[in-house]
């Protein structure tokens, strides 16, 4: 069973996704993991982040891994942990270049196909999950909230990660991230038809959490997961 969850940054996805896949006792891929670690191997070797021949080569041949589970996602970049690293500012400052490569993006999916046809049951959270890498997927949902929600979770998981940032510097991240992710010509951000769209402005993780287990309970979907099932 492939679930998978879309949205902008700072909707919440990447924690319900989480959360939903340990519920099920199903693993979960974290896909923005993998267009951040291949923007901070882009950044280490100095390519051009222009050079889209240059960028596919990284996507498609970095000695980046990662190690996705129930409950974490570990990250490895030539065999070093960076799975801090890929949340740093830098690192958030030049994923539009590497999102907005189509050749990286092609690899990317394949990847992702390869990893989901291994797991079996998958929760895949990301901006294309559900449209162009598993348009074919059991069960989709699109998380969104106001913008000055979504800026607000990010500055604060930031400085919990101990980032030195403003509040005006992760705004304007943010939006920008949102004019590039919607506005690329190749698999731009778009709710997926069919997808249950859950607005999470006013709603705890738990609440969020509450709403995919009703819908999956609702369209009888909890008896198919081979995990553990929730109550
Ligand atoms: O969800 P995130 O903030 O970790 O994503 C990091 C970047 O990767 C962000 O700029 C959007 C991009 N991304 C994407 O284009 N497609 C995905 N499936 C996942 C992430």
């Amino acid at each position: 069973m492939i679930i998978t969850i879309d949205g902008p940054a700072g909707s919440g996805k990447s924690t319900a996704a989480r959360k939903l896949a340990a519920k099920l006792g199903i693993p979960y891929l974290d896909t923005g993991a993998m267009y951040r670690v291949v923007t901070l191997a882009a950044l280490e070797t100095g390519i051009d982040l222009h050079d889209e021949a240059a960028l596919t080569r990284v996507a498609e041949q970095g000695q980046y891994a990662l190690d996705p589970g129930p409950t974490h996602i570990r990250v490895t970049l030539d065999g070093r942990d960076v799975t801090e690293e890929i949340r740093s500012m830098r690192v958030n400052d030049h994923t539009r270049f590497i999102a907005g490569s189509p050749g990286v993006r092609r690899a990317l999916i394949q990847k992702q196909r390869e990893i989901v046809g291994r797991m079996g049951d998958v929760v895949t959270e990301g901006r294309d999950q559900g449209t162009a890498a598993f348009p074919d997927a059991d069960v989709k949902f699109f998380l969104d909230a106001a913008p000055t929600k979504r800026v607000e979770r990010r500055y604060h998981e930031l400085l919990a990660d101990g980032e030195e940032v403003t509040f005006d510097q992760v705004l304007a991240n943010v939006l920008e991230r949102d004019r590039t992710d919607s506005q690329r010509p190749v698999a731009p951000l778009r709710m997926p038809p069919g997808a249950i769209q859950i607005d999470t402005t006013h709603l705890s993780i738990a609440e969020v959490l509450d709403a995919m287990l009703a819908h999956l309970r609702d369209a009888g979907w909890l008896s198919q997961v081979t995990g553990s099932i929730p109550d």
